[in-house]
């Protein structure tokens, strides 16, 4: 079994922009900051999958049509329950949308049992917070997609592999 997921990793220009934020954020909410090197925006969550079922998720994942594109991060906030503040999207945009339902359509038709709450992009950039930040504009930070990963998250240290990467054509 491994847990599995799906996102997007920030470019060279983003991460410069996050890693700040990420200090700024943790320090207003009492969290820790995520390092910059983990950063990501998850696409889709698998969960636990059985190691025969990875090449089942890739296989979905290249059947994804994969166009180049740009959003950016406009807001800042935090999620009580899961107690980490991020930095995400004031409104989806489209095209980040349309990946996201794009490879969850996919993944589900090989097999994969994925949420169905509406899709919030977000970017966590701090955790085990200690207070709430109230969700606020930020300067947008450009965020330019060309492509996803796969990607493992270890269990007990929380270590990310990258396990493919899908390139844009
Ligand atoms: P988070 O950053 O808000 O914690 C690896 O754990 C990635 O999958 C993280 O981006 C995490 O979101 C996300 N994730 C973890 N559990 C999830 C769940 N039950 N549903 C959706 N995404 C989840």
């Amino acid at each position: 079994m491994a847990r599995l997921f799906f996102a997007l990793w920030p470019d060279a220009g983003a991460r410069a922009r996050l890693g700040p934020l990420a200090v700024e954020l943790a320090a207003a909410a009492g969290g820790k900051p995520v390092p910059i090197a983990k950063v990501h925006l998850t696409l889709a969550f698998l969960g636990e999958v059985d190691a025969e079922r990875v090449a089942a998720a890739v296989e979905a994942a290249r059947s994804v049509r994969r166009t180049r594109f740009a959003f950016a991060l406009d807001r800042a906030g935090s999620f009580r329950g899961a107690r980490v503040a991020w930095a995400g999207c004031a409104a989806v945009p489209e095209a980040l949308a349309a990946l996201a339902a794009s490879l969850g359509e996919r993944l589900a038709a090989a097999g994969f049992a994925l949420e169905d709450r509406p899709y919030a992009p977000h970017a966590t950039l701090a955790r085990r917070i200690a207070r709430a930040v109230p969700a606020a504009p930020i300067a947008p930070i450009a965020w330019p997609v060309d492509g996803f990963s796969l990607v493992r998250s270890e269990a007990g240290t929380g270590r990310y592999t990258v396990l493919e990467v899908f390139a844009s054509g």
